[in-house]
């Protein structure tokens, strides 16, 4: 079978719809579907601090219960910093601020043991292992093995049409299957790895089904993949040791890794496309001039992150923006606010991929910076070149009611319905 067959019989549609709705049951606990335009209280939370106290989602009018880094932890105070100094200070400072919300002494779970959650010398130590994975220059061997034939089979199944809602029918798929793709999961299984990693833990029996016995096949038989990078790689532990990983170590890691790899970089992908779409100057540029899309891409990070606010956990009383935060509180670092500080940037409200190139925390900074970032960047760029290419006179569906971003702390389109000549 083709992958463009296999894409067909096993993408079930709905199925698809289901999982990747921001304003469905999946992204319930991440606020998908709130609506209101969380940058104009952003801004004045900005301008009136820089710190608060309060939770971001409360703060801008979003009171849903909410499942997300920082979140609930309803017996700890909670803090939140907007502007960019006082956001890229406190992810850079892991002795004041920690990723870790395990209490010592206590069981961790599996979301726990993942780099996502670990500090200092042994956070290092774990990120060190897939590192070399994710470097710029990797960027090429993940689209030569999945991210390029993934883009070709999708577009062959929608070319024919004239029109699609590239949210579901393109940009879902992409990072999920490249993401399942570097896991040895594959086409059938890689919607139930969607559903387990979204599923608050529920879908874990299912996650461990299938991931187990591909850990199992690489220790006997490595692959040229990251699932056999994982299994071979030798932690060195503080005593000076070596260690293979163990399969709950392996299993940390691809927790994490399937899930961050399959849930965001789809809706930057939205977000990137919409701009496109919408500034049609732009558009034109990139298609004469592709050099430019590098460009379009990290403005899309900075204007509009698909993920807006990530957290720390105090470690030491400290006064920030001149507001005493005690140990053990949570503070969100609002990255989207950061990204549009006037401080930083000149008309930080606008879209405007000519603005010289600064860095950003799109991807958040410091020690625990995106690993992905090359990876996403690559998927972004490899999907808009094939569409630019391949479907002539790409527009927005005129017909189609205009699309808006929905979403607190996980935040994209519901849809973007385009339309091409035949
Ligand atoms: C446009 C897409 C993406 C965005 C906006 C994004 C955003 C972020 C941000 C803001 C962080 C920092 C979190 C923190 O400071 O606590 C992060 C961490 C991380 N991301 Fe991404 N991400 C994207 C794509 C990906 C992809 C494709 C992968 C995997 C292939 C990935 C894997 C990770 C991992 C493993 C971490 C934890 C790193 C660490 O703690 O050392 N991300 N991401």
């Amino acid at each position: 079978m083709s992958e463009s067959e296999e894409l067909r019989t096993h993408l079930d549609p709905a199925r698809l719809r289901e999982l990747f709705d921001l304003k469905g049951n999946v992204y319930a606990t991440r606020g998908g579907a709130f609506e209101e335009d969380i940058y104009p209280p952003f801004a004045h939370l900005r301008e009136t601090g820089p710190v608060h106290e309060g939770i971001p989602g409360p703060l801008v009018g979003f009171h849903g219960a909410a499942v997300f880094q920082g979140l609930p932890e309803p017996d700890r105070p909670h803090y939140s910093a907007f502007d960019f100094a006082t956001c890229d200070a406190v992810v850079r400072d892991s002795t004041n601020f920690s990723s870790s919300s395990h209490v010592p002494g206590s069981e961790e779970a599996l979301h726990e043991s993942s780099i996502l959650n670990m500090d200092g010398e042994r956070h290092h130590r774990y990120r060190t292992l897939v590192q070399p994975s994710f470097v710029p220059k990797k960027a090429q061997w993940w689209i030569q093995n999945w991210v390029q034939v993934t883009v070709d089979s999708l577009i062959d199944s929608i070319t024919d049409a004239g029109a699609a809602d590239l949210n579901v029918e393109f940009f879902a798929p992409i990072p999920l299957l490249t993401i399942c793709g570097s896991f040895g999961v594959t086409i059938p299984e890689a919607l139930d790895i969607r559903a387990a990693v979204t599923s608050d833990g529920l879908g874990l029996d299912r996650f461990m089904q299938i991931v187990h016995p591909i850990i199992a096949s690489r220790r006997a038989e490595p692959a040229d993949d990251l699932i056999s990078v994982l299994v071979e790689a030798e932690v060195t532990h503080e005593d000076g040791t070596r260690q293979v990983l163990s399969d709950n170590e392996v299993l940390g890691f691809a927790f994490l890794l399937l899930a961050a790899g399959s849930g965001t970089t789809w809706k930057q992908m939205g977000i990137t496309m919409m701009a496109l779409l919408q500034h049609p100057e732009w558009l034109e540029r990139v298609r004469e001039d592709r050099s430019l899309l590098r460009g379009v891409i990290e403005e899309g990070l900075r204007w509009m992150p698909t993920d807006p606010v990530f957290a720390r956990y105090v470690v030491n009383d400290v006064t920030l923006g001149g507001v005493d935060i005690p140990a053990g509180a949570v503070l969100h670092v609002c990255f989207a606010e950061a990204n549009r500080d006037p401080a930083r940037w000149e008309r930080p409200d606008e879209f405007d991929p000519s603005r010289p190139l600064q860095s950003h925390l799109g991807f958040g900074g410091g020690p625990h910076i995106c690993i992905g970032m090359h990876v996403a960047r690559a998927e972004i760029s490899t999907a808009i070149d094939a569409l630019i290419d391949r479907l002539p006179g790409l527009r927005l569906d005129p017909d189609a009611p205009i699309p808006q971003i929905t979403g607190m702390y996980e935040r994209g389109y519901s849809s973007v319905p385009v339309r091409w000549d035949r």
